[in-house]
């Protein structure tokens, strides 16, 4: 027993060195320090060769940056212009709607927030006389037991809101500002539009409500 696990042990180092030399494209020696990590110099130095690629988060003003391609379909598109002063978003203070929110955005020359983000799409879910209650239906305390009672909790209906949904609040948890930079690794992945207009443009909310047929 203790011999085969020993066994699996061993050839899962192979596999994972295996892994690592071909991944890394460098002609250090998979036995140097210098090839462990992304920075490829010698563990014990803080000499200027291991300092880190400059970042530099200057960028045009809002109004007048470039916008980016989206990264794969219905991706979060990034932030292209400057967020200085903007972050980090707080509470009572999210200057990112005073530009964004569909009634100003127009006249702002923005993007406005979309429909998704004015939509709950989870169970309203309440604690209720030590009782987890999802959807008016009690589900008990959950726990690894009894998980399997809430599975059957799904929304006929994802709800509309009059109003930006609280869980999109923190902006900048899933819209990226950019910095310039040379890449430590070099981004090969190249996305397929079938649709070349959303490269653009996100058509999200029109997929959920056309609904997916997983037949
Ligand atoms: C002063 C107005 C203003 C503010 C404040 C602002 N934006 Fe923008 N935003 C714009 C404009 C205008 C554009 C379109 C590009 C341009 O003209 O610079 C844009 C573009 C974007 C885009 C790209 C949209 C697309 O279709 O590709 C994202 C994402 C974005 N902003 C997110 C944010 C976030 C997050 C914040 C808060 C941290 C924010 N913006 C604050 C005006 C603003
Ligand atoms: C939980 C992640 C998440 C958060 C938080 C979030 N977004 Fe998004 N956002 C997305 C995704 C994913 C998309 C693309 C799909 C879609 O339209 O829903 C998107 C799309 C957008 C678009 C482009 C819409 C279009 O028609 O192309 C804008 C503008 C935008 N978000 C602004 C914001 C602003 C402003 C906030 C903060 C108030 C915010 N988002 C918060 C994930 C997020």
């Amino acid at each position: 027993m203790i011999r085969k696990s020993v066994l699996i042990a061993c050839s899962m180092v192979a596999l994972i060195s295996i892994g690592c030399a071909a991944s890394s494209g460098t002609t250090v020696s998979d036995d140097s320090e210098k090839a462990l990590g992304l920075r490829k110099t010698d563990l014990y130095s803080e000499k200027s060769e291991t300092a880190p690629v400059k970042t530099d988060y200057s960028r045009p003003a809002p109004g007048t940056s470039k916008k980016f391609e989206r990264a794969y379909v219905n991706a979060p598109p990034m932030i292209p212009h400057s967020v200085e002063g903007l972050l980090p978003i707080k509470q009572g203070n999210n200057a990112c709607l005073g530009c964004h929110m569909p009634e100003v955005a127009k006249t702002m020359n923005a993007t406005p927030i979309p429909v998704s983000h004015f939509t709950n799409y989870r169970p309203t879910t309440v604690f209720k006389d030590g009782e987890l209650v999802k959807e008016g239906k009690k589900v008990g305390i959950q726990s690894d037991d009894k998980l399997g009672n809430t599975s059957d909790i799904k929304l006929a209906k994802p709800k509309k809101l009059n109003h930006l949904y609280q869980g999109r609040f923190n902006c900048s948890q899933c819209h990226a500002p950019q910095s310039k930079t040379k890449p430590l690794v070099d981004n090969t992945f190249t996305p397929d539009f079938k649709d070349a207009s959303l490269k653009g443009k996100s058509n999200l909310i029109d997929v959920i409500n056309e609904g997916v047929d997983i037949k």
